[in-house]
């Protein structure tokens, strides 16, 4: 499986806050998924993370004096901005923020910085009195209008003492909103409504019917559509999974609130998704508490209805709506696939091989073939977040 990142060059620019000890660890995670990193500390950096520890860390040349001896012809700052991919200045302090928003170039960062062609985001990390500052909040403004990712700073515990926002985000936020500078934007001013994972049915209040569905390959549809420009609801079921922020998360237990949610959706959505498992039955009337054991007697008898087909019901009220299902077959996969896709009058149907140990639930990969009236494309097994990616091609390919 590739990584997006693989042999990607990243300038990373690490300007003088506290949270400059977290870049190490963002550099090496980088470096790990492949990238090959440029390093430029500010001055100020230097005093809070010595140079050495990011290069060995990152295995990659650190930079921090505009007059060091050059080690070929190019002039540093210029070499180092033609050849980065995309650039991230993490963390970027008011300083640094206020110095970009208005074409100051005084060291090697902010001269580079100038000359870069290629995407740049800043993850700000600073007091939350210096964040509201009106005068930073200008800066920022004025970044953004000039086509710079700010990828905002989260609340908590800052490094003074004080609980506010300001801190430098998690990793996983920052190497999410910066993967989307390597995407095309292909799925702009497109809104997706996604459901994903298993949903519960509760016998009494203790326990549920269910099934393995992690929301894995719901999650790495919504962040597919979100990295490519989309405006992202996706209903999920009870799930341990972490949602990246910017993708719009509603969290429901059961199909009818499955189905209620995703309703109150649909109407602004142009493509819709069904990848959650959604259980065929639910219990005809929910005991409360905990039933004891001796209640049932010899026999267990649980009335059970079926819920209502969520897809089904959707294509229903379609004006404009592309809408796809996945089919979860342990046999006979592609005719099995092909008589939901017309049941339930989808436009394509993703069919999902259940029955082998590496695709389906629960697993990071998934190999699916994905079929519309007059189309196949069989996929090899991939990760899921690549399986989503193919999934997305085909949407624009034949539709957006
Ligand atoms: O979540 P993971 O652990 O990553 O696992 C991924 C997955 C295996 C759950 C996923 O890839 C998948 O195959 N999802 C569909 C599972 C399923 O329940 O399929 P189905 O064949 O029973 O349903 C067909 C389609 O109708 C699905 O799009 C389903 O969301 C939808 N449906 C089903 C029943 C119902 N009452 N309402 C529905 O909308």
């Amino acid at each position: 499986m590739t990584s997006v990142w693989q042999d990607k060059v990243i300038l990373l620019g690490v300007s003088g806050g506290i949270a400059a000890y977290k870049a190490v660890e963002l550099a090496s995670t980088l470096r790990k998924s492949g990238a090959k990193l440029r390093i430029i500390m500010t001055e100020n950096a230097t005093r809070f993370v010595t140079p050495l520890t990011f290069r060995e860390v990152a295995n990659a040349p650190v930079y921090y004096d505009m007059w060091q001896e050059p080690q070929s012809y190019d002039m540093a700052h210029i070499s180092l901005s033609e050849e980065a991919d995309l650039a991230l200045v993490a963390p970027a302090t008011a300083n640094i923020i206020g110095k970009l928003a208005h074409g100051i170039a005084d060291d090697l960062l902010t001269t580079t910085l100038m000359a870069l062609a290629t995407p740049l985001a800043v993850a700000p990390a600073m007091n939350s009195k210096m964040w509201e500052n009106s005068v930073v909040k200008d800066n920022i403004a004025q970044l953004r209008q000039h086509g710079i990712k700010v990828i905002e700073p989260e609340t908590g515990h800052l490094a003074c003492g004080q609980i506010g926002k300001g801190r430098l985000p998690k990793e996983e936020t920052i190497l999410f909103e910066l993967e989307s500078l390597l995407w095309p934007q292909d799925l702009a001013k497109k809104r997706f409504l996604i459901t994903a994972g298993p949903t519960r049915e509760y016998v009494d209040d203790f326990r549920y019917i269910s099934n393995p569905s992690t929301g894995k390959m719901g999650l790495a549809l919504a962040k597919a559509a979100k990295l490519r420009g989309a405006n992202v609801d996706l209903v999920l079921g009870p799930s341990q999974i972490e949602v990246p922020r910017g993708i719009n998360v509603y969290r429901v237990t059961d199909a009818m609130e499955m189905l209620n949610t995703a309703a109150s959706l649909f109407e602004q959505a142009d493509v819709v998704i069904g990848a959650a498992a959604v259980s065929d039955f639910r219990i005809e009337k929910r005991f409360s508490g905990k039933v004891k054991r001796e209640i049932w007697g010899e026999k267990v008898n649980w009335p059970l209805i079926p819920n209502p087909d969520i897809l089904a019901s959707l294509t229903k009220k379609r004006v404009h709506q592309i809408i796809v299902g996945f089919a979860a077959e342990s046999e006979d996969l592609i005719r099995n696939a092909n008589h939901k896709l017309d049941q339930k009058e989808l436009d394509l149907i993703i069919a999902n091989d259940i029955s082998r140990q590496d695709t389906g639930f629960a697993v990071d990969t998934n190999q699916v073939v994905i079929l519309g009236k007059n189309f196949k494309r069989e996929l090899n097994l991939l990760s899921k977040e690549e399986t989503a990616h193919k999934i997305m091609d085909t949407l624009v390919e034949i539709w957006l």
